[in-house]
């Protein structure tokens, strides 16, 4: 055997990379914490440090309250994968005494990747370049002493925006690959603090946040306000923002219905009763949006709220029936100060029926807290709530006013006393044109609070 048929085989050396590294620490002796690392880095077979910035004095950003940083960055060259060199930085940071801690919490060595070569990597534990890189003076200044042209360096939009679900799947699949796990909130747009409370539970239990915003025409029937419903879309995209929203999937219709779309889902004896009677094919669209959504998504986890608990029941059955991944998670209703439930067609009521709308989640409080005092039969309970709605002189009719069991939400025997397993919902419309609300409470839960 020839004697270089080893080497003739071995993969040629790794060209070194560049790296800019952000430096800081807040506790103990500042600057020998930075110089020890640098040292320490300079030592690791693969890692060169070429070249460091002074060091700057800059205030904590979030976190609990805590003495001030120092700042820096590092030019490095490496012939480490990004994982490898984050595991060498982690160790340092380790051996510099810091400890697992709060977010943003105090800490005698912080090692960023801010950038790596041309790179853009998108992982659970690391993204470059850096996402908020461009918005940190205290990572801008350094970079700038070193000679960086930051505003060359490309920013990581979040959200990304994208409209394609191929884009969406993409996305996914690499987060999916980079050990993330996806948390999805569907809606149809004209966010409010209800589906901010929906995106910030995704947020706190997910690596990475998708939210869709889809006005769906497959469930509005003809003479519904498919034209009038708000579309608000770059208030939208700011909750979307303000609350970390990794990438929002906005598509024109034709991406999600494109020509010769023909395939409808319709769900059997959950979508029948109250919103499936007074809103037929409704729910037919609501499963085929979402099962398609959900295919493209491909969640861990996906976010709804409990207002909409028929749809709730609808989507778990739906879920069950077609294997879709994931946990369908149900969120507590969301109520305004005064009680109503927080709806995106709330904005249609006009002052004085916003004011009567009142009556909605104060016709629900009368049951339930009726049902505390030991009241249990249904017909009893439901009358007693009816009241409050027909005292109201703009509540032009209440599409049902119903007592079901809860999750499955089937009907509610007259005979059987009504227990903590039960739930009272409730659709009714106010003002001309009408505004159709939604509202419903479990007897086992607290009365909605109406101001
Ligand atoms: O609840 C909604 O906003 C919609 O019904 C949903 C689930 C986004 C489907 O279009």
């Amino acid at each position: 055997m020839p004697t270089n048929a080893r080497a003739d085989h071995d993969p040629p050396a790794p060209e070194p990379v560049e790296v800019l590294l952000g430096l800081g620490s807040n506790l103990g002796d500042r600057d020998a914490a930075i110089a020890a690392a640098l040292d320490a880095l300079g030592r690791v077979p693969g890692v060169e440090v070429v070249e460091v910035s002074p060091l700057l004095e800059s205030e904590p950003v979030g976190g609990p309250p805590q003495s001030k940083y120092r700042n820096g960055a590092a030019r490095l060259r490496t012939t480490l994968v990004p994982h490898a060199l984050l595991a060498v930085l982690k160790a340092t940071e380790r051996a510099a005494g810091r400890v697992p801690g709060p977010r943003n919490g105090p800490r005698p060595l912080d090692l960023d990747i801010l950038t790596f070569g041309g790179r853009t990597l998108d992982t659970r534990d690391l993204v470059v370049p850096h996402p908020r890189l461009h918005e940190r003076s205290f990572v801008v200044e350094p970079l700038r002493a070193l000679g960086v042209d930051v505003d060359a360096i490309p920013r990581i939009a979040r959200p990304r925006v994208v409209d394609t679900p191929a884009a969406v799947q993409e996305a996914s699949l690499a987060w999916r690959r980079g050990g993330c796990s996806i948390g999805f909130v569907p809606t149809m747009g004209a966010l409010h603090e209800g589906h901010a409370s929906l995106i910030r539970r995704a947020r706190a239990e997910c690596d990475r946040v998708v939210v869709s915003i889809f006005v769906n025409p497959l469930q509005f029937a003809a003479h519904e306000d498919l034209d009038k419903y708000p579309r608000p879309l770059s208030a939208d995209l700011e909750l979307c923002e303000r609350n970390g929203v990794d990438l929002a999937f906005v598509p024109p219709v034709e991406a999600m219905y494109p020509a010769g779309f023909a395939s409808r889902i319709a769900v059997g004896a959950e979508a029948e009763a109250m919103e499936g009677a007074a809103r037929p094919g409704h729910f037919i669209g609501v499963a085929t949006v979402v099962a398609r959504l959900w295919s493209i998504v491909l969640p861990d986890r996906s976010y709804y709220g409990r207002k909409d608990a028929q749809q709730v029941a609808v989507l778990r059955r739906l879920q069950q029936d077609l294997c879709l991944s994931g946990e369908l998670v149900e969120c507590p209703i969301d109520r305004e100060a005064d009680g109503l439930a927080r709806s995106s067609r709330n904005v249609y009521l006009s002052p004085e029926d916003r004011t009567a709308a009142r009556a909605v989640p104060r016709a629900l409080s009368a049951a339930v807290r009726a049902h505390r005092n030991g009241v249990h039969g249904r017909d009893e309970l439901l009358g007693l709530a009816r009241a409050e709605l027909d005292a109201e002189a703009s509540c032009t009719g209440v599409d049902y006013l119903e007592i079901r069991t809860d999750l499955e939400l089937a009907p509610w025997p007259g005979d059987r006393p009504v227990d903590s397993s039960a739930r009272i919902l409730v659709a009714a419309r106010f003002g001309d044109p009408a505004t159709r609300l939604l509202d419903n409470a479990s007897f086992r839960d607290e009365p909605p609070v109406v101001g």
